[in-house]
């Protein structure tokens, strides 16, 4: 299906054969005027000049409003067959895709707002208030810059601590960014593109992140760099999808890009029930690394179910007990951090994407970093949770409106809580 409907089709057909016809009916109209008629040789013999040229005159009314009418009705149709050049340039040349089905079959919509629309958004504004600071407010609809998509968001992840980074406040020049929109993983829909935007289409399923220093996933709309998403099957759920972008990629950039960890070797994951563990855990048994997990207590069954082969409780069991290690992967820093260093055996690496680590392994590395998109990763990744190899974990799922109690944790749930900003119609979700 290329976009233009049997409708259209059948429309233009009508409207040429409408044409030729009006032409027919005026070359016979002058001819029976012009031309030796039995019906009127008394007329014309008296008065044929005249209805020679009434007849030309009558035709010339009909055919001009006629064709004026159907030029203008040409016209109009060929404007609307063109990309609309607005203000985001080329957005619309986006080739229009297949409708986008839900999997039952029905067409979701992807557009619900315009430019000028405003939508649902949480924002932040002081950053003394903490959590408590997360409303339901009112927001423009976002514009797409330069290489930008703009989707529809369907589900939202965030990260515990975002509302201390930096980027959740300031732009990536140092200015006041409030109120800004927190939230930084997302599954949607894309409904526009930004001037040279490459690799998307518009009603594309995509899954990924959003920029650090710009308003995130936390809305009904946002404005993303393309190059930070990935398209998402129709068989992968939004809720779902939305778990995997940055557990995904800082679980593997932290475990295979910085601490280079291979088969055979032991790793200590800290944090193993949590958004980002939880994900290492699998990936690095998938390797066929031995892998020790920590937590809370309560985090031992999950924990040992994804399949670490050890369990520490943080808060019961002596950490200096593991042994030594190849690798640490630490999710929370502080004294954990710290005395994490001393496990790691000579040659083996510390990784942490909690806080710059202020000692070292002996003979080994520290490292912290900061993770990055990819695209190709992401791709990867989704693969694997389609054939079962990968399972976030969705402790929770929440409305919007409930995003405030979700940061808050009242209670503690495994894994990522899920915000889930419109069902699989795309309608707006309340729960
Ligand atoms: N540098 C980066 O690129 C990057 C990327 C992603 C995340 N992060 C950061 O990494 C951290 C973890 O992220 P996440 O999404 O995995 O968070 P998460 O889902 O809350 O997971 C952390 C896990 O560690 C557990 N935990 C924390 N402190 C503990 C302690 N003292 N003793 C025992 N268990 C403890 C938590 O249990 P409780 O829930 O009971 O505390 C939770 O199960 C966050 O600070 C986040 O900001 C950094």
């Amino acid at each position: 299906m290329n976009g233009v409907s049997h409708f259209d089709n059948g429309r233009r057909i009508g409207r040429r054969a409408s044409f030729v016809l009006l032409v027919c009916a005026n070359v016979l109209m002058m001819a029976t005027a012009s031309a030796p008629s039995p019906i009127y040789p008394l007329y014309r013999e008296r008065w044929g000049f005249s209805v020679t040229m009434l007849t030309v005159i009558f035709a010339g009314y009909v055919a001009g409003p006629l064709g004026a009418l159907l030029t203008v009705g040409s016209l109009s149709d060929h404007l609307e067959e063109r990309p609309h050049l607005g203000p985001t340039g080329p957005a619309s040349r986006a080739p229009r895709a297949d409708p986008v089905l839900n999997p039952h079959n029905q067409p979701i919509s992807t557009n619900f707002l315009g430019k000028d629309s405003s939508m649902r958004a949480i924002t932040v504004r002081d950053r003394d208030a903490g959590v408590s600071g997360l409303t339901l407010t009112d927001m423009p609809y976002p514009h797409a810059a330069e290489n930008d998509a703009i989707v529809r968001v369907y589900a939202a992840g965030f990260t515990p601590g975002e509302l201390d980074w930096p980027g959740t406040w300031s732009d990536r020049a140092g200015r006041d960014r409030t109120p800004s929109i927190p939230g930084h993983e997302l599954s949607g829909v894309v409904v526009e593109l930004g001037y040279g935007t490459t690799g998307l289409t518009v009603g594309q399923r995509v899954f990924g992140l959003t920029d650090w220093t710009r308003n995130g996933s936390l809305a009904e709309y946002t404005a993303v760099e393309a190059r930070n998403l990935a398209p998402l099957a129709a068989d992968i759920d939004h809720t779902v999808a939305a778990a995997l972008p940055i557990s995904g990629l800082t679980a593997w950039q932290g475990l295979f890009d910085h601490a280079h960890l291979t088969t055979g070797q032991t790793v200590l994951i800290h944090g193993a029930a949590g958004g980002v563990g939880s994900i290492a855990v699998q990936l690095a048994r998938e390797v066929g690394a031995r892998v020790i997990g920590t937590g809370r207590a309560d985090d031992r069954d999950v924990a040992l179910g994804l399949g670490a082969q050890t369990f520490l409780d943080l808060d019961a069991d002596d950490l200096q007990h593991v042994g030594e290690v190849d690798v640490v992967f630490d999710v929370i820093g502080g004294d954990i951090l710290e005395r994490s260093t001393e496990l790691v055996r000579p040659g083996g690496t510390l990784v942490t994407i909690a806080m710059p680590p202020t000692v070292r392994p002996k003979d080994g590395r520290a490292i912290f970093f900061v993770v990055e998109p990819d695209r190709a990763r992401l791709t990867d990744l989704a693969q694997r949770l389609r054939t079962g190899r990968l399972n976030p974990i969705v402790g929770a799922v929440r409305p919007l409106s409930e995003t405030a109690s979700a940061f808050a944790r009242h209670r503690r749930t495994p894994g990522k809580t899920i915000i889930q900003v419109a069902d699989e119609q795309g309608m707006p979700t309340s729960f």
